[in-house]
């Protein structure tokens, strides 16, 4: 099951033509509790384990596409509306953050919002703080939910 706060949070803010990339997808518990709530924009799955895509593939859906990819060495022609890591920026080496954040960020539209869920900020205070030092105007919109806007790379492009 996908936390509910996330879900919550994507389904209310994701409109029908918007597109939505989640690094670190796992089984594909975000977007099949997204399609319960009735979203039906397109999505992309991305995660390293062979084996979680192999499963969340299963779960067949004409909008949805799947990558067997690391975060760093993820490349894709489009330009999303949202970036979903749902327990996965840990995930990433601390001293790989600012980097690879930065890519990340520049995958996104606009008027696009990384969200990311920690599920224990305080155990991973360190990732709290970096991302408050590279993106100040991080926001928390939830107990464990923190979201990036686009518009805050000028901030990052700055240092
Ligand atoms: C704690 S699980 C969370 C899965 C999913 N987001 C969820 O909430 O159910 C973390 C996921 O990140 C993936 N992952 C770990 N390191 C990764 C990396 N470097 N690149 C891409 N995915 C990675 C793992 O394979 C795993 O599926």
């Amino acid at each position: 099951m996908a936390p509910e706060d996330a879900l919550e949070y994507l389904s209310a803010g994701l409109s029908e033509n918007e597109a939505l990339l989640e690094l670190g997808c796992g089984r594909g518990s975000l977007i099949r509790g997204l399609r319960r709530n009735g979203w039906n924009g397109y999505y992309c799955g991305v995660d390293i384990s062979n084996q979680a895509i192999n499963y969340a593939r299963k779960f067949e859906d004409l909008r949805s596409s799947w990558v067997v990819s690391d975060f760093e060495s993820f490349r894709h022609p489009s330009k999303w509306d949202a970036v979903a890591m749902i327990e996965s920026i840990y995930y990433i080496r601390l001293g790989e953050l600012p980097p690879v954040l930065r890519r990340i960020m520049g995958m996104l539209r606009e008027h696009g919002v990384l969200l990311v869920r920690l599920h224990d900020p305080d155990k991973h205070a360190e990732y709290v703080r970096m991302i408050r030092q590279l993106y100040p105007k991080m926001t928390i919109v939830g107990n464990n939910l923190f979201c990036i806007a686009a518009s805050s790379r000028s901030v990052d492009q700055s240092k």
